[in-house]
């Protein structure tokens, strides 16, 4: 038995191949793989920022099981996790979109519309911190994803913690930033990975001494945490 075998098997190149091409492309919805390829197509190698597919699929049924109507959605991009977000949502339900970017946005808006989810959809093109700190009257949320400038994630889990209902859910990406934050400080690192890295160490440090939130540390795309306001 290989020392990676046994009970201790890990998330390999091999299995994220096979969960993709078993179980996530063949239930992607036409309209999040056509925005995808767009994706690829216009920011090539940047691509990379959208939410993978199997991510997606999660996010859609996460909203769905906890019934939600009201969500946030920081860091847009082209918007494959807002897509993925509005199909899970009810016909009266609305995402609250905060991006400074537009042009990306607007990629991935064709997709949106095509797929008859942009009624559900505020787009907001601004900084997220100046933007959350005035939608108090917008809330209570019962959901909010946050893909977006990390070294920014510490603050945006106070203000988060006053949008998001008790009970409600606020999701954080990237949180392994690429497997960075397993090595040591000896290891071989490139420079953004050791800036995220740092970043990533402190916040997930952070959040598990966090006793307000309920805490589920995913290892699904680049790690997703999953905080529940507890109170
Ligand atoms: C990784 S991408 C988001 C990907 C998206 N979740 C998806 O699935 O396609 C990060 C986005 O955060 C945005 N961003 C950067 N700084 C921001 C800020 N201060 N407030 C809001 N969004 C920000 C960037 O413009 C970029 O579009």
């Amino acid at each position: 038995m290989g020392e990676n075998s046994g009970r201790t098997i890990l998330r390999s190149e091999a299995l994220l191949k096979y969960i993709l091409e078993t179980s996530a492309y063949p239930r992607e919805h036409e309209q999040l793989k056509e925005l995808r390829e767009a994706t690829v197509e216009k920011y090539k190698y940047w691509s990379v920022m959208g939410v993978p597919v199997d991510e997606g699929l999660f996010l859609t049924m996460l909203l769905k099981i906890m019934n939600a109507k009201k969500t946030l959605e920081v860091g847009v991009f082209t918007g494959y996790s807002l897509l993925s977000t509005a199909l899970a949502l009810p016909a009266d339900g609305k995402v609250i979109a905060i991006d400074p970017d537009r042009e990306a946005y607007e990629t991935g808006l064709p997709f949106i519309q095509k797929a008859g989810e942009e009624h559900k959809i505020s787009f907001i093109k601004s900084d997220a911190s100046s933007t959350l700190n005035d939608l108090i009257t917008d809330g209570p949320f019962d959901f909010a994803f946050v893909d977006a400038d990390k070294e920014n994630y510490g603050k945006y889990h106070e203000l988060l913690m006053k949008l998001v209902r008790v009970g409600g859910v606020i999701a954080y990406d990237n949180t392994l930033w690429f497997g960075s934050v397993a090595l040591s400080d000896d290891d071989e690192m490139v420079e953004f990975q050791r800036q995220g890295r740092g970043i990533f160490r402190a916040f997930n440090s952070f959040l598990a001494t966090d006793a307000r939130v309920e805490l589920s540390h995913i290892s699904i795309g680049d790690g997703l945490t999953l905080c529940r306001r507890l109170y």
